[in-house]
């Protein structure tokens, strides 16, 4: 049975998908890429939030499905979570070519549909992997001061009001660092450690694609 959040995932996915006012639109068009939308539980206490679709995603329509979706799936499993207990997505729904960094206007046209997304799963927890997912989200919950960066403040714990209710910020820094970088990796795993205190596995079984 389709729950109202599903419902709700999939009209945000249907916009997504027809969004040809997007800067990115024809990119996806032209190479039979997918837009990446999310994935996970639907009820999940701790929503990771990405920057954007790579290659592989963007061939898949998946999340972190390539080598940064490999250091992810490690992190988690050192706190004891796989992806079937969180919910991961990004702040652009659509590859930037070349995997450039997004431009404002990419971030200004894609994050009502996170911010959606958001209101639908009601995360205790949004831990933001990177400094533009970050700084969305702070400045989104009133909480970024000027110039502060994700070398400062990964791994603190930031409350924030919600519209739905109290929530945690927790800044972290993108696995793509962890990649070629021992020292980054530490630091992740080291700042994963914090999230274990949210992590009650919420409803086995609920992996969805959206
Ligand atoms: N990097 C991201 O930020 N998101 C993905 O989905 C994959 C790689």
């Amino acid at each position: 049975m389709s729950s109202d959040r599903s419902e709700r995932l999939r009209a945000i996915r249907d916009a997504v998908v027809n969004l040809t006012e997007s800067p990115l639109f024809e990119y996806r068009r032209n190479n039979n890429y997918f837009p990446v939308i999310g994935q996970g539980d639907h009820y999940a206490d701790i929503m990771f939030i990405g920057e954007a679709p790579g290659k592989n995603e963007a061939e898949t329509g998946r999340p972190f499905c390539g080598a940064s979706g490999r250091v992810l799936d490690e992190l988690l499993a050192s706190i004891d979570l796989n992806r079937e207990d969180v919910y991961v997505t990004n702040i652009l729904k659509d590859r930037p070519p070349n995997n450039r960094d997004p431009l404002k206007n990419e971030i200004e046209l894609y994050t009502p549909f996170l911010e959606q997304q958001i209101e639908v799963i009601q995360p205790k927890v949004i831990a933001t992997l990177g400094r533009f997912s970050m700084e969305f989200i702070l400045r989104r919950f009133g909480a970024y001061q000027a110039n502060q960066k994700i070398s400062q403040l990964h791994g603190a714990v930031i409350k924030v009001r919600a519209a739905y209710g109290s929530a945690a910020v927790v800044p972290l820094f993108h696995p793509a660092a962890a990649l070629y970088n021992a020292s980054q990796r530490e630091t992740l795993e080291k700042d994963f450690q914090v999230l274990k205190k949210f992590d009650a596995p919420a409803q086995p079984g609920t992996m969805r694609l959206l």
